[in-house]
């Protein structure tokens, strides 16, 4: 694992993105695996700015989103459809039949996610997944109890994320309490991973995703185990971070050996 400690989200979302657009540049047709919440927001941004000063385009590229609210059509305003279209595939140039989100009205849900994960294998399997992560440590909706080998199913979200996420509705008892997600091993299969934390709300995940014991107790611990993963954390998140000094000096090297700002 790298993990990048910068002064603010800003940053880290724009070096994030520079690594984005770096490899769209080198193929067009990347393979992206996304994530929605607040945390992305500001590299999908840095991301549409790269496409609006023609350095990029995204014509080519699919995209398969981790997971979706169960019972939420993708016309509403709190699914992750809706939330992808606005936040980042009206603002690029992707062709929208490219973009995959999962169907949270789907009559068969457990078909639905096997053809999902039928369809990243038939495109070769995602190039860059982009991750957020939850405060209790999930990745997608796999929530603390979560196998970390689960494969793209049915999950159960526990109070702490339904109290999170209460947040984007009119109350807590408007967050479906199912959503079809993406599984922990599902997710390790991407060739590289980008996982952005910001902000002290995260600071005990962050800490035990990296530095903890690798368990279902906290599901992003499963990442120790993928050999290409970059946390880009603001230095509230990276607070509790024992060798946060030590990450910061490798990762300032390795970042020069990416070439990020191609
Ligand atoms: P957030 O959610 O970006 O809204 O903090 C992250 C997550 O739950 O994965």
């Amino acid at each position: 694992m790298e993990i990048v400690i910068c002064k603010t989200k800003e940053e880290a979302s724009r070096i994030a993105a520079s690594i984005i657009t770096a490899a769209v540049k080198a193929n067009p047709e990347t393979v992206l695996g996304l994530a929605t919440g607040s945390t992305p927001v500001t590299m999908y941004d840095e991301m549409a700015k790269a496409v609006a000063a023609g350095e990029v385009s995204y014509k080519k590229v699919r995209s398969w989103n981790l997971d979706e609210y169960v019972g939420l059509p993708g016309t509403h305003d709190q699914s992750y459809r809706y939330f992808m279209n606005e936040n980042l595939f009206k603002k690029i140039d992707i062709d929208l039949a490219n973009t995959h989100v999962l169907n949270g009205l789907a009559e068969d849900p457990v078909a639905e996610c096997a053809a999902y994960e039928k369809q990243i294998k038939d495109a070769g399997g995602i190039d860059i997944q982009v991750l957020g992560i939850g405060s209790d440590g999930h990745i997608a909706f796999n929530e603390p109890g979560t196998s970390l080998a689960s494969r793209t199913g049915v999950v159960y979200l526990t109070p702490q994320t339904i109290k999170d996420n209460a947040r984007f509705f009119k109350s807590a008892d408007e967050v479906p309490t199912r959503a079809l997600s993406m599984g922990v091993g599902s997710i390790c299969e991407a060739k590289k991973i980008i996982l952005l934390a910001f902000g002290a709300n995260k600071a005990d995940a962050v800490a035990a995703a990296v530095e903890g014991g690798v368990s279902q107790y906290c599901t992003a611990s499963a990442l120790q185990c993928h050999n290409d993963v970059w946390f880009f954390c603001d230095e509230e998140a990276a607070a509790k971070l024992k060798l946060k000094d030590y990450y910061s000096w490798r990762s300032s090297i390795k970042l020069q050996k990416v070439q990020v700002n191609d």
